[in-house]
């Protein structure tokens, strides 16, 4: 198993914290928040990663994170998303390092309190497909929202006027090789970027998306109120940790 960490584009969203430096270099509490991806596969046992990363300032990421020393891996493998083409396009990058292989692909912006192990392994399980992690949330507009019929989800719409669901997918996916096909076939959305829902989409086209649901935090830290809210679950998730 691979795993990719998606953290490129421009980040605008942020700006002007962003003017200057890469969003997944900003601080969440004590750390940037490109350490939170990597901590995130790491913990899962997965130690070959990518990371794509683009816009201002990737140079650092190397100087921040060297081969990986820190997180106890022997390497870490970098390219390079020019402009902002969506994160089917960033991931498109990484169908060589893939080999054929199954991958778990994390957004660099996205932070997880839960082990994501157990989920991981029913991947594995699986015969084939993909598998994604879903979590009730307030704002379902915000991300991409599954369409449920009972317990399968029939369609995954991408920031919706109004949601079919109060679920929010996560930006955690988990894909079998053919993920590089579908990610061949797409054309850009309205907003001009490559979207992973239409990945996910064509995955439940062919009767093979699967999905959990999580009971941990998770969030974003895409904007101003996600950035102050990751800051704060990590703060809290320390002070109540054990000794
Ligand atoms: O956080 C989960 C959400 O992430 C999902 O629910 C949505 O379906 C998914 O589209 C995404 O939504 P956002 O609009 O919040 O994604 P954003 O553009 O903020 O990008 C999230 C991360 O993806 C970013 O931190 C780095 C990576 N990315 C993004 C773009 C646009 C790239 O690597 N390259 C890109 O071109």
């Amino acid at each position: 198993m691979k795993g990719i960490i998606l953290a490129g584009g421009l980040g605008s969203r942020l700006r002007p914290l962003t003017k200057v430096t890469n969003k997944h270099l900003l601080p969440i509490y004590d750390k940037p928040m490109i350490y939170y991806p990597i901590e995130t596969l790491v913990r899962a046992g997965i130690k070959d990663i990518m990371i794509v990363t683009g816009g201002n300032s990737a140079g650092d990421f190397l100087r921040l994170l060297g081969n990986g020393k820190d997180f106890g891996l022997k390497d870490i493998y970098y390219t390079y998303q020019e402009g902002e083409g969506g994160i089917a396009d960033a991931l498109k990058l990484c169908e060589h390092f893939a080999e054929g292989q199954r991958t778990v692909v994390i957004l660099g912006d996205n932070i997880i309190q839960d082990d994501i192990s157990p989920y991981v392994q029913k991947f594995e399980d699986q015969d084939s497909g993909a598998r994604i992690l879903l979590k009730e949330v307030d704002d379902p507009e915000r991300f991409g929202c599954p369409e449920l019929d009972g317990e399968r989800i029939v369609r995954i719409e991408e920031k919706p006027v109004q949601p079919k669901s109060r679920y929010a997918v996560t930006g955690i996916y988990m894909y079998d090789r053919r993920v590089f096909d579908f990610c061949k076939r797409l054309k850009p959305s309205a907003r001009g970027e490559l979207e992973i829902t239409d990945v996910n989409n064509a995955y439940i086209k062919e009767g093979d998306l699967h999905y959990d649901v999580l009971d941990g935090w998770w969030t974003d830290a895409g904007q101003f109120e996600s950035l102050y809210r990751a800051t704060q679950l990590v703060a809290s998730a320390k002070e109540h940790a054990p000794v």
